[in-house]
């Protein structure tokens, strides 16, 4: 078990900065920076933002969406998942367990999780225990998707 503790990151100008340290900042970022300036969501308002801070310095994080079963196209009976997103962790903290303690973390909310496992980062999810999905263009769109389900979840045929 890892011994990080993961948080849920609040939606501020501070995580916003802390954000600006890591390779994937985009359109999700400007979003909330947007937000935060016609001041339409509260500091405390339910974020989508996990991460893990060192001495006062976040080092890891990862946003985690839950998608309705309507739109549910992986998991068989169709139901509510989540999306993770936006994995990573700063270069100097990287093979000491901080991606696995985020990972396990949204699996302990106990929904089946769904990924694009990008950056050529397959054989991480492999390790984390998901599994690659059979690629489907309308579906999938150059994903490369892989899930992680808990027990008694099937995957759509
Ligand atoms: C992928 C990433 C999140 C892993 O985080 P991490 O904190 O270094 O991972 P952990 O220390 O928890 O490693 C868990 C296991 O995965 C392995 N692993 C870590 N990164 C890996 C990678 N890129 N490829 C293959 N295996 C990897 C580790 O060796 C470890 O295995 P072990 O327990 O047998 O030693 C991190 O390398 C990263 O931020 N990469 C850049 C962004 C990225 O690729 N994000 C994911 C896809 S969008």
């Amino acid at each position: 078990m890892s011994h990080y503790k993961v948080e849920r990151l609040k939606i501020n100008y501070k995580t916003l900065e802390e954000f600006q340290k890591f390779r994937e900042y985009g359109l999700q970022e400007l979003s909330m920076l947007e937000d935060l300036q016609a001041n339409i969501i509260e500091n405390d308002s339910n974020s989508p933002f996990y991460g893990i801070y060192l001495d006062g310095n976040l080092i890891a994080r990862a946003s985690l969406y839950r998608i309705d079963a309507k739109y549910d196209r992986y998991f068989d009976p169709p139901q509510d998942y989540y999306e993770l997103w936006k994995l990573e962790v700063l270069p100097q903290y990287r093979h000491r367990g901080c991606g696995t303690a985020l990972v396990e973390h949204a699996k302990s909310l106990g929904l089946p999780i769904k990924t694009n496992a990008r950056c050529r980062s397959d054989e991480f999810w492999k390790k984390m225990g998901f599994i690659p999905v059979k690629y489907d263009p309308v579906r999938d769109r150059g994903e490369n998707p892989y899930v992680w389900t808990p027990p008694g979840v099937s995957l759509k045929e």
